[in-house]
C-alpha cells in the first residue's frame, strides 16, 4: 500500500469538510460508504458519495455546484477523466476520483447522464430575447448530436459565471472556451449564465 492510500482520507476530508460544512450545514462528508439517500430507487454504489455535493439524482442544490443529470454521458466522462488527470483542476473533485477506475467513471457518467434534467426555477418565456453575446453560443451548446460540448440550459447561474470566468482568464484549460470566453465582459458573463440557467432543458424529463 502507498503512503497516499493511507493519508487520503484525511486529505479529502481536510479539503472537502469546510466548502461541504458550510453548504450542508451538518459538516458530514461524503464518503465510499455511503448509502444512497431516500428517495433514490437505484444506483451503482460508487454514486452514493456523489449525491451529497450534486443532489440525490444529479439535480443540485447548491448554486456553485453543477447539476449533472441530463448532461451528455461522453461529456460527463470527458470531465472526469480529466479532473483524474489532472487536465482539470479543482480540489474538491481531485480527491474524489482519484480513488476511482475507469470502469466506475463509465458508470457514473452514465448513471447521472440518464437522470431527468432539473427544471430551473425561472424559466424563461418561450419567446424570451437571447442576449447578443449568446448568439454564438447555442450552435454547439444547444446541439444534441455534438458528444463534448456540454449542455448549459438549466444549469446553476453562479457554477455557469465561475467556469466562464474560468476559461477568461486560463483557469480551466480548452482552447476552444478561451478564445469565445476571452471577450466577455463581466456583464456579457452575467446575461449569459442568466440566461441558459432559465432555459428549460432540450430533452423533456422523464415521468
Ligand atoms: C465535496 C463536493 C463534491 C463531491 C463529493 C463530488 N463533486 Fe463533482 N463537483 C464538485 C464541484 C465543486 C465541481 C465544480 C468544479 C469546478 O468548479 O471546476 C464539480 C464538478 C463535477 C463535474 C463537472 C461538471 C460539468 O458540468 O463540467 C462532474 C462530471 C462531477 N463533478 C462528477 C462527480 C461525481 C461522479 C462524483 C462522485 C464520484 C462527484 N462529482 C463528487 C463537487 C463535488
Ligand atoms: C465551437 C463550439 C463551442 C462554442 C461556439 C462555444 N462553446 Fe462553450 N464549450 C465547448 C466545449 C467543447 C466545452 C467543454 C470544454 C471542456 O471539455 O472543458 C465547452 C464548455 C463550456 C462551459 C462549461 C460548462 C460546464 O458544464 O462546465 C460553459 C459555461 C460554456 N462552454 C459557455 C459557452 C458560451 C457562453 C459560449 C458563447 C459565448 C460558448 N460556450 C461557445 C464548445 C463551444
Amino acid at each position: 500500500m502507498s503512503p497516499y492510500a493511507l493519508i487520503r482520507p484525511f486529505a479529502l476530508t481536510a479539503l472537502v469538510s469546510a466548502a461541504f460544512a458550510a453548504h450542508a450545514g451538518d459538516g458530514r462528508i461524503p464518503t465510499d460508504q455511503d448509502k444512497l439517500p431516500k428517495g433514490v430507487p437505484s444506483a451503482p454504489a460508487v454514486a452514493a458519495q456523489c449525491m451529497a455535493c450534486h443532489g440525490p439524482a444529479g439535480q443540485s442544490q447548491y448554486e456553485d455546484w453543477p447539476s449533472l443529470a441530463g448532461q451528455k454521458q461522453s461529456y460527463l466522462l470527458q470531465q472526469l477523466q480529466d479532473f483524474k488527470s489532472g487536465t482539470r483542476k479543482d480540489p474538491m473533485m481531485a480527491p474524489v476520483v482519484a480513488q476511482l477506475s475507469d470502469a466506475d467513471l463509465k458508470k457514473l457518467a452514465e448513471h447521472f447522464s440518464a437522470q431527468p434534467a432539473l427544471q430551473p426555477r425561472q424559466p424563461l418565456a418561450a419567446n424570451a430575447a437571447v442576449p447578443a453575446a449568446a448568439a454564438a453560443c447555442m450552435a454547439c451548446h444547444d446541439n444534441a448530436a455534438l458528444p463534448s460540448e456540454p449542455f448549459l440550459r438549466g444549469q446553476k447561474v453562479h457554477y455557469l459565471t465561475e467556469q466562464l470566468k474560468a476559461f477568461r482568464d486560463g483557469k480551466r484549460k480548452n482552447a476552444v472556451m478561451e478564445a469565445m470566453a476571452k471577450p466577455l465582459s463581466d456583464a456579457d458573463v452575467t446575461a449569459i449564465a442568466e440566461h441558459f440557467s432559465r432555459l428549460a432543458p432540450l430533452v423533456a424529463p422523464k415521468k
